[in-house]
């Protein structure tokens, strides 16, 4: 029997670093020998296959149509990473239903591949299809900004995370930070106000720093694990990575419907890739 823990990345706000977050920490976690999967859910303004340097002849939007299967719309990136790529500028796909959502979640479980971890990467905003995906993610990962409209849209995230779906495994990562300790004081000052008026508090796992590299190597349409490995974000990552692994394996699951129902118990280290 094969374990996959699914990790979803929202923000509430765009640009708060889903998308750069989601790529770095699948690379970090490959590096450490786990098998990883991408799913790119942003599907208004896909960018992953964009920040990977990967050409897609199908996306999610064949699957939608019915014309390909999950497995025959995934590819494997130049960086080793298996992705399931969105659907980029599709409007029609950007208004994706709760029952869409529910319907791509399924089909993950008939994917025939060994993965030790599976990566949401988010759309901006909390619509039903965001929420869905979240709910059905076994961890859920919080990227916020050291600003007051992310750090009240990551708050207003996890509000309906814990109020409207009674979800616990909620991580806060905060990006872009001048060092980790301000990383880990914004963490504090989020969850005090969890604690006050939300039925949970959420949970810390690492802070990236802000670094220009990370810009740098968008720019050059590359991940910054592989543009600057050395640079001090891509060491948060690594960081991230680790944190993620050392997570106390989980117990129960959810009552939601959730990926990879039949797989779900905490990823043993695989062969190295590499
Ligand atoms: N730690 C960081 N340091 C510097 N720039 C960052 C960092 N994280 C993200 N960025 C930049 O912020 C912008 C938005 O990031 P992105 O990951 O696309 O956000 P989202 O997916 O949440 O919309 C990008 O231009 C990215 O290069
Ligand atoms: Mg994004």
């Amino acid at each position: 029997m094969q374990h996959t823990e699914v990790i979803g990345i929202a923000s509430g706000k765009g640009g708060a670093g889903k998308t750069t977050v989601a790529v770095n920490l699948a690379l970090a976690l490959q590096e450490s020998g786990y098998r990883v999967m991408l799913f790119d859910a942003d599907l208004g303004l896909a960018n992953a296959p964009i920040l990977l340097g990967c050409h897609c002849p199908f996306n999610l939007s064949h699957f939608l149509r019915g014309e390909k299967t999950l497995a025959e719309i995934a590819i494997t990136t130049p960086q080793g990473l298996r992705l399931i790529p969105g659907a980029s500028g599709n409007q029609q796909l950007a208004a994706l239903t709760a029952v869409d959502a529910l319907k791509i979640v399924q089909a993950f479980s008939d994917l025939d591949e060994t993965i030790d971890y599976l990566i949401v990467d988010m759309a901006a905003g909390i619509s039903p299809a965001v929420l869905s995906f979240m709910a059905a993610s076994h961890r859920r990962l919080i990227v916020t900004r050291n600003d007051p409209s992310s750090i009240a849209d990551a708050y207003g995230t996890i509000k309906v995370l814990t109020e409207d779906y009674g979800l616990d495994e909620i991580y806060l990562v905060p990006n872009a930070m001048k060092s980790q300790l301000d990383g880990q004081l914004l963490f504090h000052k989020i969850n005090r106000v969890c604690a006050q008026f939300l039925p949970r508090t959420v949970h810390y796992v690492g802070t990236i720093e802000h670094d220009p590299r990370v810009e740098e190597a968008h720019k050059h349409l590359e991940p910054l694990m592989t543009y600057a490995r050395t640079s001090r974000a891509a060491k948060d990552f690594g960081l991230l990575a680790h944190a993620v692994t050392e997570l106390t394996p989980l117990q129960e699951m959810s009552g939601n419907v959730q990926f990879f129902n039949d797989r779900q118990m905490r990823p043993v280290r695989a062969t190295l890739l590499h």
